[in-house]
């Protein structure tokens, strides 16, 4: 059977993840949150104190690159795959606001950029998988064979966040979400290097009042036209 490239790229908190999931699981592909990946060398940043608040050193960034491993391995138990940074699994404490709150500044970084394109795109090589992010289906995989752009109000986008953050941190409150989802969707929408916008081949899914059913319907219908093309 023929396999395919899927890219998934849009604004903060717009379900991709989810939708790459039940895509990876339905069509037995390998799913790749590049955010992720963006997160843990935030995350990383954090550790080793190379920022204060919004200022990043990134000179001292660039210069322990080299140091920062970036990987993922599969969680039998919940048949999921898991960020890790440098052997230790981080996938929980990268979603965390602290690192929102920093990840897309890191982000802006073109030597973190190249560093982990190029393991995107290593991974993609053999085709079959599913991969989210903000510039999959423009720079990672230009010739990816589906290429999905995701959309959602930000309100909506922040209480799906608000939500799924709330459970584990009592006292994070609605308008920090909001404010972090608008600033990272300004921030990833107006850097230099490998801003976030729709490819022209993209198709544009609003999922503001969309099921995650009809969504997922939605999607694998254009999924089935392209492996029968
Ligand atoms: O899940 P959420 O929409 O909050 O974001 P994410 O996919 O985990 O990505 C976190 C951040 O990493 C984004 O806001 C971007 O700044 C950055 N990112 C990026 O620059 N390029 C990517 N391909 C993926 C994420």
């Amino acid at each position: 059977m023929k396999k395919i490239i899927i890219a998934i790229d849009g604004f903060s908190s717009t379900g991709k993840s989810t939708l790459a999931k039940l895509l990876a699981q339905q069509l037995q592909y390998v799913y790749v949150d590049s955010g992720a990946m963006y997160r843990a060398v935030a995350l990383y940043v954090l550790q080793n104190n190379l920022t204060n608040g919004s200022d990043l050193k990134t000179d001292q960034l660039i210069h322990k690159l080299p140091l920062i491993k970036v990987t993922f391995e599969n969680n039998k138990v919940l048949k999921s795959s898991e960020v890790y940074l440098n052997g230790t699994n981080v996938n929980e404490v990268v979603r965390s606001m602290e690192v929102s709150n920093v990840v897309s500044i890191v982000a802006t970084v073109p030597e973190v950029r190249q560093q982990l394109v190029t393991l995107q795109q290593q991974i993609g090589r053999q085709k079959g998988i599913v991969m989210d992010g903000r510039d999959i289906g423009t720079v990672v995989f230009p010739n990816a064979e589906l290429k999905l752009f995701m959309t959602a109000s930000a309100n909506i986008r922040a209480k799906r966040r608000y939500e799924e953050l709330a459970v584990n941190d009592s006292n994070l409150s609605f308008q920090a979400v909001l404010d972090n989802i608008n600033l990272r969707d300004h921030l990833d929408s107006t850097r230099e290097d490998s801003p976030l916008f729709k490819a022209n081949d993209a198709v544009e899914i609003d999922n503001s009042n969309l099921s995650k059913q009809d969504q997922f319907e939605q999607v694998m219908k254009l999924v089935n036209s392209k492996l029968e093309s």
